[in-house]
């Protein structure tokens, strides 16, 4: 209970009162002793914080290419155990986070359904919580509801084992750690031209319930002189919260239904899926979108070094052929995520400094 001064805690009666805060009002409640403790909204980061995490990131990658810095990296962690607690559809944020924790040598555990926990004998998610930190030192999550990883935070941290917690998606709402690994990847991709500052990215398909497009339009705030491009259709365009967002910040942005007519102007293309699993009528929801794809044809209309991005899965965005373009950076940007994990884990538990050094 080291964490929280008294009067702050007395502030915060209730979790629905807590919740409804604006989030730059809270974002001291993740913190502890200086550094990020919970990692719930990607307006937790800085740019100092995130060129720290993407150098990390790289040593981390280093290292783990040769199997003496691999037992160093494994010998980080060994007395320290993770939850994953990732109870909807996942593939690439599941697997990048349990490898990021083997990496380090922790220990994982993971639960990826409510049908086979104990809240279906009618456990409240508050003791649920409580459980998980009964066990582990760390609870990663993913979950339906917009509010959950917080709440898992704020349960937390009323009880004597306040672990830290990573939200690995939250709802329609966010995707932090889907954020960070898109500003390493993007970083890199630019590497050889000054990397992500000064740069006009689009991001494409559906805006409005896309988690990963919300998170890093957050992050956009941390580099200088970008300019994004929002290419949606009318029902999918870019929610206010986040456009007030960049007009707060001075961030420039354009909305746009021709993504052919922006294509040549480009640093970046980040494309999204449509999200119809938060449709009220998900299987009604059969419209493809087709103006908001990528195909083989726009190879030839985007710049020599345009870097073209997708969190993933891909549904028909983009066009199979366009994978064996070199600008085609998806698939090493799914690579990133495993390592920027690694690197926020690590620097969770403190011992980002013992990699630092090996490069010192
Ligand atoms: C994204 C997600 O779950 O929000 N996937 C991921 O984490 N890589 C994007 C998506 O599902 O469309």
């Amino acid at each position: 209970m080291e964490r929280y001064a008294e009067q702050t805690r007395q502030e915060y009666e209730g979790w629905d009162e807590f919740f409804n805060r604006p989030v730059d009002e809270k974002l001291d409640f993740f913190r502890l002793n200086g550094r990020i403790f919970d990692l719930i909204y990607a307006q937790q980061f800085d740019r100092a914080f995130l060129d720290y995490l993407c150098q990390l990131a790289e040593q981390i990658r280093l290292l783990a290419r040769t199997k003496v810095g691999q037992r160093k990296l494994r010998d980080l962690l060994p007395h320290k155990r993770a939850m994953l607690y990732f109870v909807q559809p996942s593939t690439r944020t599941f697997l990048s986070f349990i490898n990021a924790c083997h990496t380090l040598g922790m220990g994982v555990s993971e639960i990826r359904s409510t049908s086979t926990s104990s809240e279906v004998k009618g456990e409240s998610p508050e003791d649920t919580i409580r459980t998980f930190a009964s066990y582990v030192d760390l609870i990663i999550s993913r979950h339906r509801e917009a509010g959950f990883a917080e709440k898992t935070a704020w349960v937390l941290n009323q009880t004597e084992r306040p672990v830290p917690v990573i939200n690995g998606g939250s709802g329609p709402d966010q995707h932090p750690t889907q954020a960070l690994l898109d500003i390493y990847t993007l970083e890199r991709e630019f590497r050889n031209i000054g990397g992500l500052d000064g740069k006009k990215i689009a991001m494409v398909g559906d805006l409005k319930r896309g988690r990963t497009v919300r998170s890093l339009s957050y992050l956009m705030k941390n580099y200088r002189d970008i300019t994004l491009y929002f290419v949606a259709p009318k029902v999918f365009r870019m929610k206010d919260d986040i456009k007030g967002f960049l007009d707060k910040h001075g961030i420039a942005y354009r909305e746009t239904e021709d993504f052919e007519s922006v294509m040549p102007l480009l640093d970046g293309i980040y494309m999204t899926r449509i999200q119809n699993e938060y449709s009220e009528h998900p299987a009604t929801e059969e419209e493809t979108y087709p103006d908001f794809h990528f195909k083989r044809k726009h190879l030839s209309m985007i710049q020599p070094h345009c870097a073209i991005l997708h969190p993933l899965p891909r549904r028909y965005e983009i066009e199979i052929c366009v994978d064996k373009d070199p600008r085609a950076a998806y698939w090493r940007q799914e690579r990133c995520g495993m390592w920027i994990r690694a690197a926020l884990i690590a620097y969770i538990f403190k011992v980002d400094s013992v990699i630092a050094d090996e490069f010192s």
